[in-house]
């Protein structure tokens, strides 16, 4: 029998996953800036808002493959909003997703298609089901870098367009270090 080396590593620790097929994709502000109520023109363009890692092995379109990912969210805010991500519903809603906290502090929220939100807090060793239905976005409500596991079908796919016609209903900020949500009436 043959002993190989793992193709990847993830540093549970520090937040980084390797590997020849990491792939790692990097959001800046000037491409979030429309994800919060009130954009801030004091925060430069290149700034960083978060990076995701993904891995993943043989055909992404074959049913039962499945994603590896780490999102690491920074301690942003924007005129007082915390940072988060864009947030999506998958294409395929029956594929289900595990996020789990690896470090910081933060919040998952969530949107079920009739639109009602709720939220899970997420800390270093929660772990999170999310329902394939159900419309999913990382807020770091921490002063440090948030960082977040996940495992996902390949063909979960991302739906963007759904969230951007049909916005999450609340809102995270931090005001004199408390947090405040804002939800739609
Ligand atoms: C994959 C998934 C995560 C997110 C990542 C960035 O289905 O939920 O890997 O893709 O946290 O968030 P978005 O994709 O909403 O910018
Ligand atoms: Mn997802």
């Amino acid at each position: 029998m043959e002993i190989f080396d793992p193709r990847v590593q993830h540093d549970f620790v520090n937040g980084i996953v390797e590997g020849k097929d990491v792939k790692i994709s990097k959001k800046y502000y000037r491409d979030a800036k429309h994800f919060y109520l009130n954009p801030d023109a004091s925060l430069a363009d290149d700034t960083l808002m978060y990076q995701v890692y993904s891995y993943s092995e043989g055909n992404s379109e074959q049913v039962g493959n499945l994603n590896w990912g780490l999102t690491v969210l920074k301690p942003v805010s924007v005129n007082q909003e915390c940072n988060m991500t864009r947030g999506h519903f998958h294409e395929n809603l029956d594929c289900a997703e595990f996020y789990f906290g690896l470090g910081g502090e933060g919040l998952l929220l969530m949107m079920k298609e009739d639109g009602t939100c709720f939220a899970e807090k997420v800390f270093l060793n929660s772990l999170h089901h999310i329902d394939g239905s159900v419309a999913h976005r990382l807020i770091n409500t921490g002063n440090e870098d948030l960082k977040v596991g996940a495992c996902w079908p390949t063909i979960a796919g991302h739906d963007y367009e759904r969230i951007e016609k049909h916005p999450f209903g609340a809102r995270v900020f931090k005001k004199d270090d408390e947090l405040v949500i804002e939800e739609d009436k």
